[in-house]
C-alpha cells in the first residue's frame, strides 16, 4: 500500500473525517488548487485566518522571547487530522513574513504532506541526512512563499522514524540549523498515534497543541497531556482549529476559533463552521478536563 493510499484512508476511517476534508473555509479541496491559488495557506488565506495566524506568531514571540537565539517549536495534537501540518506551515509562513528567517521541518516521516503541498521535491530529505546518507546543504529547499521561508522535507519513509528523531544525530542538526535561523518549526505526528512527538520534545524549546473542535475528545487530549507531562515537554499553548464562535463584540459567527493559552481562553482565531457535536463525543478539550 502507498503512504497516500495510508494516509487517506486513515483520514477517511478518522472521527470527523469528512469535516477535515473539507479543508479551511468549508470547501472541498479543488482539484485545481496550487501553491499560488491554494486558500489554506500563505497569501491565500482569507483576512480572518491571516490575523489568526498573526496572532499565534504574536503570542508565541512573547511566549519565547529571547532574540539572542534560535527557537524551536514543536506543533503537535493528540489525534490525527487535527490541523497540525496546516498551522505548522502557516506560523512558519508568518514568521518569514515578519522578516525572520525560519525552518519548517517535515517531521511527520510516516504522513507527510507539506512537500506535496508546496511542491517541493520529497527526497533527499531529514531522514535521509538523519541516516547519513545526505549532507544538511542537500535537503533544504528554498519556497516560493518567503525567500526566509526554508523546508526541510521529511525525505524517504524510514522503518525506525522515532529512533531516527530522537536520535543524537538530530539534536547536532537542530543546533547545526539553529546557526542559521531564528525560528525552527517541526511539524509532528500526533501524540496518541506514535512516540515521535514524545522523543522530539526534549529537543525543542516549547510545544504547540493543536485541538480540533468536535474532534479531538476531552479523554484523548488529557491523555496526550500527561504524556507530554511524563516527558518533562514544556507546553507552549493550545491551538483550536475548525471552531465556530460567536464573536460577542461583533456578533459575527462563523470564522472565529479560539486559542487557549496557559489554561485559559481568548475568543480570537478562525476555523469555518463545524459540524453539530457528536453525541458521546467529549466537546470541551481543555486539559483540566472541565
Ligand atoms: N484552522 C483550521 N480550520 C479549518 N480546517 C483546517 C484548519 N487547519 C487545518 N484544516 C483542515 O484540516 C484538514 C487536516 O489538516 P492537516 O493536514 O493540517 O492536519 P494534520 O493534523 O497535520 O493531519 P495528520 O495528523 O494526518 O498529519 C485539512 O483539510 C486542512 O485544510
Ligand atoms: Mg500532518
Amino acid at each position: 500500500m502507498s503512504p497516500d493510499s495510508v494516509q487517506n484512508e486513515k483520514l477517511n476511517s478518522a472521527p470527523g473525517a469528512a469535516e477535515a476534508k473539507k479543508g479551511l473555509f468549508g470547501r472541498e479541496k479543488n482539484a485545481e488548487d496550487s501553491p499560488e491559488t491554494n486558500p489554506t495557506y500563505g497569501k491565500n488565506l482569507n483576512f480572518a485566518a491571516a490575523e489568526a495566524y498573526r496572532l499565534l506568531r504574536t503570542n508565541l514571540m512573547f511566549s519565547l522571547p529571547d532574540e539572542q537565539r534560535c527557537r524551536i517549536i514543536g506543533i503537535t495534537s493528540s489525534n490525527a487530522g487535527e490541523g497540525k501540518s496546516t498551522t505548522a506551515l502557516n506560523l512558519a509562513y508568518m514568521l518569514a513574513e515578519a522578516g525572520k528567517t525560519v525552518i519548517l521541518i517535515e517531521s511527520d516521516m510516516r504522513l507527510p504532506t507539506i512537500s506535496k503541498q508546496l511542491g517541493l521535491q520529497p527526497i533527499p530529505g531529514l531522514s535521509n541526512m538523519l541516516a547519513g546518507l545526505s549532507s544538511g546543504k542537500d535537503i533544504i529547499r528554498k519556497t516560493s512563499l518567503e525567500d526566509n521561508l526554508l523546508v526541510i522535507p521529511s525525505g524517504d519513509i524510514p522503518p525506525n522514524p522515532s529512533e531516527l528523531l530522537g536520535s543524537e544525530q538530530m539534536k547536532t542538526a537542530l543546533e547545526v540549523f539553529s546557526q542559521t535561523a531564528d525560528f525552527i518549526i517541526l511539524d509532528l505526528p500526533p501524540i496518541n498515534e506514535v512516540s515521535d512527538a514524545l522523543v522530539v520534545s526534549r529537543l525543542v524549546d516549547g510545544i504547540v497543541m493543536i485541538v480540533r473542535q468536535n474532534y479531538s475528545s476531552r479523554r484523548a487530549l488529557a491523555e496526550a497531556m500527561r504524556q507530554l507531562n511524563q516527558a518533562n515537554a514544556k507546553v507552549l499553548g493550545f491551538v483550536m482549529t475548525a471552531a465556530n464562535t460567536m464573536n460577542k463584540w461583533s456578533g459575527y459567527k462563523g470564522s472565529y476559533k479560539k486559542y487557549s493559552k496557559y489554561g485559559y481562553r481568548h475568543g480570537y482565531g478562525y476555523g469555518y463552521r463545524s459540524k453539530p457535536a457528536q453525541s458521546g463525543e467529549a466537546q470541551k478539550t481543555n486539559p483540566d478536563g472541565k
